[in-house]
């Protein structure tokens, strides 16, 4: 359970924006993130539904938001369930919230136990014709495990099959895109965190390291600094190991003349970072590598300055793929010939560069919003071109933090050190 939550008016600010998308004298019912079992009597440790924090702050699981702004009874329009602690919970798991924390952290007023929810939802629904219910409707999301706003929204609709159903995530993610001054803060910070630690392991870096010490280093940095831990499973990925994409199992030893490759950030007070740095083992990069280094470097700031208001993340996927085609080119990976007809052009900037550049940051590392968004002052995105080329064990990928401003884009990460020059210095200079 995370101690820090924003000042309670922001929440109380999303509610009341929320209130302004909803059809008039409906209910929204969101509830927390199901506790996952691990094996045994144990869990994996508990995240929080985002939208749940977004409208209240409430870290802790076994929690309901039942959000009814237009009820004639005026203790139904917000009311926040929570787990009923008692001296058993309090000996095994520890402190859960008092309704009068509860409310204080949400600015709800009617904090009530969770036991009574079925009752409350029970009246409420006869004072209403329409419900909001929630899914995770990320496109990628997995769906081999039902989630718990799923199963209890299924069981809202087999209580109440004459009322009209409509999708929450689609208001949420209207809500959520912009972000406020309060989480750019927090993000800044959370981006900060994540700097210090790739300061510290260009420090600690050296051949015969094996990756995972490498990663502890990391996860030290980010716990000492106040960070819950890593926003996603982090890649410390050497040699060959760069060029898989999701390499998370960190465990190979780091061989002089190899590149590294991180792909990290830490989770702050819920809020995600985002960063990729490739650097050399041994603190020179060979020529070849510098090569391809500083061609996903010129893509990346050419690819940063794109991120502005009016364009769309497709749009940028698209024309960072025409510079990296370049780039390609320019490295020998393949020649103008190889790629006069689309398709084989398409594959082959494909092959060398399969993912895309952009995805919207917040509450989650692949936040709300998809590639179709008109970008707007506000919304922050990773900026993260790479080259990978399997055949030389060479896997670049180069990752900052970007707040779409009206004036040029904000980059959170921008005192990184980032080209090669900044990146030996830092390793190699004794300080
Ligand atoms: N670390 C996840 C990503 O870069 O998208
Ligand atoms: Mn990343
Ligand atoms: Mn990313």
């Amino acid at each position: 359970m995370s101690q820090k939550y924003l000042n309670s008016q922001f929440y109380k600010t999303n509610r009341d924006r929320l209130r302004m998308l909803m059809e008039d004298d409906a209910i929204a019912v969101v509830f927390s993130n199901d506790m996952m079992p691990r094996n045994g009597d144990q869990y994996f440790p508990f995240r929080q539904n985002s939208d749940l924090l977004y409208l209240t702050g409430i870290d802790q699981e076994e929690t309901v938001l039942l959000f009814f702004p237009d009820s004639p009874l005026e203790q139904f329009r917000e009311v926040l369930f929570i787990r009923k602690t008692n001296e058993k919970i309090a000996t095994w798991e520890g402190h859960k919230y008092t309704q009068e924390e509860a409310a204080k952290i949400s600015g709800i007023k009617n904090v009530m136990w969770l036991e009574s929810f079925q009752s409350v939802l029970k009246q409420a629904s006869s004072l209403s014709s329409k419900f909001y219910l929630n899914k995770n409707e990320h496109p990628g999301a997995p769906e081999n495990v039902e989630s718990k706003q799923l199963r209890e929204g299924k069981r809202i609709k087999e209580k109440y099959p004459f009322h009209q159903y409509y999708r929450l995530a689609p208001l949420m993610k209207e809500l959520r895109l912009v972000k406020q001054q309060a989480e750019i803060n927090t993000m800044q910070q959370a981006c900060d965190i994540t700097a210090d630690a790739f300061k510290r392991v260009l420090k600690f870096v050296k051949p015969g390291l094996k990756e995972s010490q490498v990663e502890a280093e990391i996860t030290h940095e980010f716990l000492r600094s106040g960070a819950q831990g890593h926003a996603y499973a982090p890649i410390v990925a050497s040699g060959k190991n760069a060029t898989v994409l999701h390499y998370t199992a960190n465990n190979q030893t780091i061989n002089n003349g190899d590149l590294i490759l991180f792909d990290i950030g830490c989770e702050y007070m819920n809020y995600a970072s985002d960063m990729s740095r490739t650097i050399p083992v041994n603190g020179k990069f060979s020529a070849r590598q510098k090569e391809v280094y500083n061609a996903v470097l010129r893509v990346f700031q050419q690819a940063k300055e794109m991120i502005k208001p009016g364009t769309s993340i497709n749009q940028i996927n698209n024309n960072v793929e025409q510079l990296l085609m370049e780039e390609h080119i320019k490295l020998g990976l393949y020649s103008r010939k190889d790629i006069q007809d689309n398709e084989k052009a398409n594959e082959l900037i494909k092959t060398y560069y399969p993912h895309g550049t952009s995805h919207f940051m917040g509450l989650d590392v692949h936040d709300v919003g998809t590639k179709y968004e008109r970008l707007e002052a506000g919304m922050v995105l990773s900026c993260e071109p790479g080259i990978y080329i399997r055949e030389e064990n060479i896997g670049v990928r180069i990752e900052n933090d970007i707040l779409v401003t009206m004036e040029k884009p904000l980059d959170l990460m921008a005192d990184v050190p980032i080209t090669v020059d900044e990146i030996e210095n830092f390793m190699n200079d004794a300080g």
